[in-house]
């Protein structure tokens, strides 16, 4: 069973596994979100963005059909790409249309963006610098008419999640946070609480997918798991029952992986997409029951710091 944790001092809480809506297909998805809430897993990310929205609000009514009650983790940008400016009434008119389409009282968290075009940190920091006086007031009215209970940003960078931290409305991070893509580990606190995007890198950190980059890069996977193991930062007790697959040269990948952020103390859910209900059986009984360990957190991230970046990580057909 999926656990509760609070989110930093609230006395609210979010399930440790976020159900991640980005990938979903119709095809694949019937009672998914009933059975993972049989599991624990009772909240949910989503975005109006994916191109599988429908399909996800189509499967979230028919859950909700059956009384049970999902908590919501939104994406929300504002400004959007090609806007230059913060704009609040377009905001809150988001909400409430969040609101009404996940047929929700309240967003548990609203995950902010804020987009600049071109991609860049200069004009994001200067437009946060500018429309601050804009933002924190209807955050603040959001969280005080209860229809957001906090707001977390999308830092893209550290100094841009150190400016948004620097807002009081804004209580923690949404962000990337696994074995490749390490780096917000360190804004997570008890002030801070940092929900975990993609805890398989998008899919990277399985076998099937190591196997097919270039040798140099599987080779520092195999180094990867002997630091961790060396450690004891992996269980070895369950290498033959946790493979990825029986052949599998990493076999306890997936495992670790799944694990790595919620053994940070003040990660409060990692986020993920589970494409079918064998997926998701997988994902909660590997995810069931992590405790919290900053040192296996740490012995971990530095073994880590053997494997390639999030972007190097690229299978050779793709590299070349
Ligand atoms: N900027 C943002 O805010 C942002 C960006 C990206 C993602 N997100 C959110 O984060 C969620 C997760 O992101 P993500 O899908 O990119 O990365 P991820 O969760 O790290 O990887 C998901 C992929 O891993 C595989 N997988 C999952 N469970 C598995 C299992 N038990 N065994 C084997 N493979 C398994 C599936 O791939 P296969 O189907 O190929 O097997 C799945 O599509 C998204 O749904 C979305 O809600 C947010």
């Amino acid at each position: 069973m999926i656990g509760q944790r609070c989110y930093g001092k609230r006395a609210w809480t979010l399930s440790e596994v976020c159900f991640g809506a980005m990938r979903m297909t119709l095809e694949q998805t019937g009672g998914l979100l009933e059975k993972l809430f049989e599991w624990g897993v009772d909240t949910h990310h989503s975005s109006h963005e994916y191109d599988c929205h429908a399909i996800y609000l189509k499967r979230l009514a028919e859950a909700r059909g059956e009384g049970r009650a999902f908590k919501h983790v939104v994406k929300l940008a504002n400004p959007h790409f090609g806007e230059s400016k913060f704009d609040p009434r377009g905001f809150e008119q988001a909400i409430d249309r969040e609101l009404h389409d996940l047929n929700a009282d309240t967003l548990h968290n609203v995950q902010w963006l804020l987009r600049s075009q071109p991609i860049n940190d200069r004009d994001r920091l200067e437009v946060l610098r500018r429309d601050r006086e804009q933002i924190e007031p209807t955050f603040q009215r959001l969280l005080q008419s209860g229809k957001v209970l906090s707001f977390s940003s999308f830092p893209y960078s550290t100094d841009f999640a150190t400016a948004t931290l620097q807002l009081p409305a804004v209580s923690g991070l949404t962000t990337y946070l696994n074995l490749l893509e390490p780096e917000y580990a360190e804004f997570a606190a008890e002030e801070t609480p940092l929900l975990a995007i993609r805890p398989l890198a998008a899919g990277k950190l399985k076998s099937a997918y190591v196997s097919r980059l270039d040798d140099d890069m599987q080779r520092r996977f195999t180094e990867f798991a002997k630091a961790a193991d060396s450690h004891g930062a992996i269980d070895l007790a369950e290498r033959e029952s946790l493979g990825d697959s029986p052949d599998a040269r990493w076999p306890n990948l997936l495992a670790t992986a799944l694990r790595y952020p919620l053994l940070h103390p003040h990660v409060v859910s990692t986020i993920i997409s589970m494409r079918d209900l064998a997926q998701a059986e997988q994902t909660c009984r590997l995810a069931a029951g992590v405790q919290p360990d900053f040192e296996r957190f740490e012995t971990l991230r530095a073994a880590a710091s053997l494997l390639p970046s999030f972007a190097d990580c690229q299978p050779r057909e793709i590299a070349r």
